[in-house]
């Protein structure tokens, strides 16, 4: 008792003396203040707003900061605990934040939770990020797009041989099977490589949980703030089991480096053009640490993640609306002639509802509902209102793809109509930004828009999905990526 005493007293003391030296920022900051209890004075009011935060559920938490989000349509600050942050939700001022160098940087007290932090995802944007984004942004490219495109094919089929096993009208989780095909994607595309192929069976189950594992784990900790100090989340079982997980995982990456380094030594027909990242790691080995290479093939490939909740969101909203189905089945069938025309990609870019489809999805649903940048120097948002160093900032995709200046009363409703060309002309830029914008733009940007396009197409020529879900069962979570709190539960008819 004593001890927790004690404990709260010093931490009400260091909360006084950093308000002391945060509250210019504070006082300066012209804009909206909002207080979670009113009732409290400025300092409790601090230490409860983290403890409300760090008690409540992630759902219970995601829906907090979203309402916080729409209540405010321009900017807000409010205090985590000693952090001053500001959720910036206005598309100008976002704009301005994503595409300015003062808050490139990562708030790294969230993402260095995960251990992968020489991932271009997580670390600060220094020169050696630059440098590290401008190396595989190579592997992203059209070009490259264009070399996966076979791949992104066969996925697909594969995907319909197992739907095709299912028996009609059984209610599966389609999520378990798009994460596995998404996984597959990736490997094959940055290792060039089918690791189903190269690994037993168990291998391959192994490898797919220890990416489960860390994520869980990473998941686990940014839901309990109290996980965050290392020496409290060392005690833990999780903790155990994220470095068993991260074992096998380097055992995975030495494994296909190893591969790779001696096929190129056999000069076993690889095209010294080919775009795997894998390749391009070998070339320049020398560049990288080996921790470095661990932290980007986990990260790139660990991008299965997101990419199979958003598909697996997407399908799931294709299947809550069986008329916008069948009218995309219809557009399909007009321009898809063949299976060849499936590994197209100018055809694939021509059947507009499609695009339209995956666009409305992305919007209700974004991979990754909100980012969180750190203020690395003074920032001018805007003439005369400077974000002072050091303060938090929060961008929600998901709210911002939600205000209804934007996107009108219906914004919660799916439909893909509203980014027709004569609907979606006159918005702005960045009211909508499924990937991010700006400097740090999602790198699998247009890898994912075809992905999800081509394996849509797949499923749709072959399949009707079914579901009894509806919109409201849409309960969210978030940690990096967004995830629902239930199952994705669909059904699959054979198409004639
Ligand atoms: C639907 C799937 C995906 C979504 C919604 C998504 C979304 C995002 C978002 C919002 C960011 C943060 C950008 C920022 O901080 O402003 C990001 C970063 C990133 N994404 Fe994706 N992503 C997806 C798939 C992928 C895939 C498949 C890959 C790789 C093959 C990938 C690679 C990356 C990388 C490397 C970054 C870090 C960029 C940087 O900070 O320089 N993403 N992504």
């Amino acid at each position: 008792m004593f001890v927790v005493l004690i404990s709260i007293v010093v931490l009400c003391v260091c909360l006084y003396v950093h308000s002391f030296r945060s509250y210019r920022s504070w006082y300066e900051l012209n804009i909206p203040y909002h207080k979670f209890n009113p009732r409290y004075p400025f300092c409790i009011e601090r230490l409860y707003t983290i403890l409300k935060l760090a008690i409540t559920s992630a759902e219970e938490r995601f829906k907090i900061i979203n309402a916080l989000c729409l209540q405010y349509s321009d900017m807000v600050k409010v205090w985590f605990g000693p952090q001053l942050v500001v959720f910036v939700n206005h598309p100008q001022r976002v704009q301005k934040v994503l595409r300015s160098p003062e808050c490139t940087d990562k708030w790294d007290m969230f993402y260095r939770l995960i251990e992968r932090e020489n991932a271009l995802t997580f670390r600060t944007a220094s020169a050696k990020w630059k440098e590290h984004r401008k190396f595989f942004n190579f592997s992203y490219s059209l070009p490259a797009l264009e070399s996966y495109m076979n791949t992104f094919a066969d996925v697909g089929d594969e995907f319909c041989e197992i739907l095709y096993k299912k028996k009609a009208g059984s209610v599966f989780n389609i999520q378990e099977i798009v994460k596995k095909i998404c996984f597959d994607m990736l490997c094959e595309t940055s290792c060039d490589m089918k690791t189903k192929v190269m690994f037993d069976e168990s291998t391959y189950e192994d490898i797919i949980n220890a990416f489960e594992i860390t994520e869980e784990a990473f998941n686990h900790k940014a839901e309990f703030p109290f996980l965050y100090p290392d020496t409290i989340f060392k005690l833990t079982k999780i903790r155990r089991d994220e470095k068993k997980a991260q074992q096998i995982l380097d055992e995975f990456r030495n494994h296909i480096m190893e591969t790779r380094r001696s096929k190129m030594r056999e000069n076993e027909s690889i095209d010294s053009g080919n775009y795997a990242l894998i390749d391009h790691l070998v070339r320049n080995e020398e560049k990288f640490t080996s921790k470095e290479i661990l932290d980007h093939i986990l990260n790139f490939i660990g991008a299965y993640e997101i990419l199979g909740n958003t598909m697996s969101h997407m399908l799931l909203l294709i299947a809550m609306h069986p008329e916008v189905q069948e009218r995309l089945y219809e557009s399909i069938q007009k321009s898809i002639k063949s299976d060849e025309d499936v590994r197209n990609s100018a055809i694939i870019k021509q059947i507009e509802l499609l695009d339209l489809v995956v666009k409305e999805a992305t919007r209700l649903m974004p991979g990754v509902p909100l980012v969180m940048r750190d203020v690395n120097n003074d920032f001018e948002i805007e003439p005369g209102l400077v974000i002072p160093k050091g303060v938090k900032l929060v961008v929600s995709f998901y709210a911002l793809h939600r205000h209804r200046d934007v996107w009108g009363n219906d914004a919660e409703e799916f439909k893909p109509e509203r980014f027709c060309e004569e609907n979606a002309s006159s918005r702005f830029l960045f009211s909508f930004l499924p990937f991010s914008g700006g400097i740090r733009i999602c790198v699998g940007n247009k890898y994912s828009n075809m992905a999800l396009k081509i394996i849509t197409v797949q499923l749709l020529r072959k399949f009707k999905l079914r579901t009894t879900m509806k919109m409201d069962d849409f309960r969210l979570k978030s940690t990096i990526s967004l995830k629902m709190c239930t199952e994705h539960w669909v059904s699959v008819e054979a198409r004639e």
